[in-house]
């Protein structure tokens, strides 16, 4: 007998789809972009060109960006601000390179973008070097027109990603931006020593906690296949899990073409909330301690019109399958680094509701992987 050789299905890892492949290469790519910049529990970003006066005098960070990008930036903003104490502006490319922007001394501008070929992306940091902004860019495509261009490149190095949902991309951009937001932290001393050491020991376990929950896929595939007939989704967060929300609503929506919105948990009652309905599904995420009463409070409100909840939090947080209908448990992490955490179910939950749906989950109708025009 001929043994017959299945090209497609070498190329995508023995995975049904390219995307699938690419999140289970996020535990590598995570690796891969963190451990070189770690030496002896420092972070140590050679490709960044600033001194450490530079990096003092900062009075405002912009970062820049498209689609998936846009949120890790969102992230981005959170976890710069919180550890280094710069204030961070986060603009889509699209509105940043025709609106103006103030643009002062001591400004650093940070371009995401994993292809590095994004037409509104590459024009807003022409933009910004057109007004002597420093520029910063966090690419993947090594060589492409952003990387080329920037002052200092830190690439995630995730490798070729092929789905036009991008996954190892994302999570490999929060990676790059925890290191910056931890290594201006330090440099800047807004971070105690004991804070820093714990946050590199959380950043070097990442990968492993991301390898544990692919382990329990199984547990998403089963909740997404009852959505099928799903017609709309709401994702709820406050603080970086609004940012993981914005994604996951996104990552939804552009595979399975289930319409989703992302809301800020405390905005629900001032116009969502009218959309609640019975068994309408409501995603809560929730892995920032501090917030859980706020979040629960929000929770019930939506439970009380009907709504169906899935909570995705942290390992430790039992108390909140006494507010919700089904509990997915993420590893315990630094509150700065959820985000990555979050991500991980929710691009397996969009997965896996557009394959049940038959949709061509590397291929979605009128997306390319990459936008090179405006
Ligand atoms: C993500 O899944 C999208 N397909 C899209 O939003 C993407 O993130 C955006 O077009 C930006 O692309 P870039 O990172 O290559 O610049």
């Amino acid at each position: 007998t001929e043994i017959q050789w299945d090209v497609s299905a070498a190329e995508k890892g023995g995975y049904q789809h390219f995307m699938m492949k690419e999140i289970h290469e996020q535990p590598k790519a995570v690796r891969d972009t963190i451990f070189p910049r770690i030496k002896e529990d420092d972070v140590f970003i050679h490709e960044l060109r600033m001194t450490d006066e530079q990096i003092k005098d900062l009075k405002k960070v912009f970062i820049i960006a498209c689609g998936s990008a846009y949120h890790a930036g969102v992230t981005g903003k959170y976890v710069i601000e919180e550890l280094s104490r710069i204030p961070v502006e986060v603009d889509l490319a699209s509105e940043f390179r025709y609106r103006n922007p103030i643009l002062e001394d001591n400004t650093l501008a940070i371009i995401i973008s994993q292809s590095g070929e994004t037409a509104d992306t590459l024009a807003a940091m022409r933009e910004a070097k057109r007004h002597g902004v420093r520029t910063l860019a966090i690419v993947n495509v090594v060589g492409s027109s952003i990387a080329r261009e920037a002052d200092d490149v830190l690439y995630t190095w995730a490798g070729p990603e092929i789905a036009v949902a991008t996954t190892k991309g994302y999570t490999s951009q929060l990676s790059a931006l925890y290191l910056l937001a931890l290594h201006f932290g330090k440099i800047r001393e807004k971070i105690s020593r004991s804070d820093y050491l714990e946050m590199i020991q959380e950043l070097k376990s990442l990968p492993d906690k991301i390898e544990k929950m692919l382990q329990d896929k199984e547990k998403i595939q089963y909740l997404a296949n009852q959505y099928i007939g799903l017609k709309d989704v709401f994702f709820l967060g406050r603080g970086i899990d609004y940012a993981s929300a914005l994604e996951a609503s996104l990552k939804l929506k552009e595979i399975s073409y289930v319409h989703s919105e992302a809301y800020a948990a405390g905005e629900l009652k001032h116009g969502t909330i009218s959309l609640i309905e019975d068994g309408t599904l409501v995603v809560a995420l929730v892995t920032q301690e501090q917030l859980y009463g706020k979040i629960v409070s929000n929770i019930v409100e939506v439970k009380t019109r009907g709504a169906f909840v899935l909570a995705v939090t942290n390992e430790d947080n039992k108390d909140i399958e006494k507010n919700t209908d089904y509990v997915f448990y993420i590893p315990k992490t630094n509150k700065n680094f959820t985000g990555l955490m979050a991500t991980i179910p929710m691009q397996l939950f969009a997965y896996y509701v557009a394959v049940a749906k038959g949709c061509d989950v590397d291929q979605p109708r009128n997306l390319a992987k990459s936008v090179t025009v405006e």
